[in-house]
């Protein structure tokens, strides 16, 4: 599949995480374009370069696009088909030395240290709610840092794939609510709904909305 498509029927299977997220990946030589997601080059390119996590960075692409800007990338999934993959394609453009994979379920994980920016980039996932995982996101920022969450907006979902679980979809709005990102920890860059075309597995191309949230961490938590 060459699209860069987020639909998830196999989210709805039984198992640990790893184990559906394993086999997702298995079914299929690779799973997204390869390509950055396109909120990420918008929001990211002008940061000056840090300390970086992916956080459910599947294959590789957004954290490959930010060692190639300079950034000290930390991939984080809990797949190690994905890693394995993430890891060959880095090496393929010369990044395999500037990330470290991390085969970590959020579910368990606890960070160990803080990073300047903290991508989560459709990180929806039924095995945990939302807002659990995008708190270990927030919770990884350092003092000064930035927080950028990406998601299927559930109003503009992609036609293609089995979105049976609305709840795990959500707004930017909701996010700041919910995590809650709120002065005087947070500053809320950006929170809005963008619209973009996509081509699906079957070719056709379909509209659908990213959810974007990006916040600075003013304070220590
Ligand atoms: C839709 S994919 C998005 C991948 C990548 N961020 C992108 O935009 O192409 C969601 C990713 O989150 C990972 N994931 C889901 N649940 C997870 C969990 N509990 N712990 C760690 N990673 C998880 C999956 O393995 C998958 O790679």
């Amino acid at each position: 599949m060459t699209t860069h498509s987020h639909e998830h029927a196999a989210d709805q299977a039984p198992g640990t995480a790893a184990q559906v997220w394993d086999e997702k990946y298995s079914g299929r030589t690779r799973m997204w374009s390869g390509e950055p997601n396109p909120q990420l080059v918008a929001e990211a390119t002008d940061l000056p370069p840090g300390e970086a996590l992916d956080l459910g960075c599947g294959e590789g692409a957004d954290a490959i696009w930010l060692a190639a800007r300079g950034w000290a990338v930390t991939g984080l999934d809990v797949s190690a088909v994905a890693l394995e993959r993430a890891a060959a394609h880095a090496r393929d453009r010369g990044q395999g030395a500037t990330i470290t994979w991390v085969q970590q379920d959020l579910a368990t994980w606890v960070p160990d240290r803080l990073f300047d920016l903290v991508s989560a980039q459709f990180l929806h996932s039924t095995q945990m709610p939302w807002q659990q995982a995008l708190q270990l996101a927030a919770g990884a920022v350092r003092t000064g840092g930035t927080l950028l969450i990406v998601g299927h907006h559930p109003d503009g979902l992609p036609p293609w794939g089995a979105h049976h679980t609305p709840e795990k979809f959500f707004t930017a709005e909701d996010i700041a609510r919910e995590l809650p990102l709120e002065e005087p920890q947070w500053r809320v860059d950006v929170l809005d709904s963008r619209h973009r075309s996509m081509v699906g597995p079957d070719g056709g191309t379909a509209p659908l909305t990213d959810a974007v949230l990006r916040a600075t961490r003013l304070a220590a938590q």
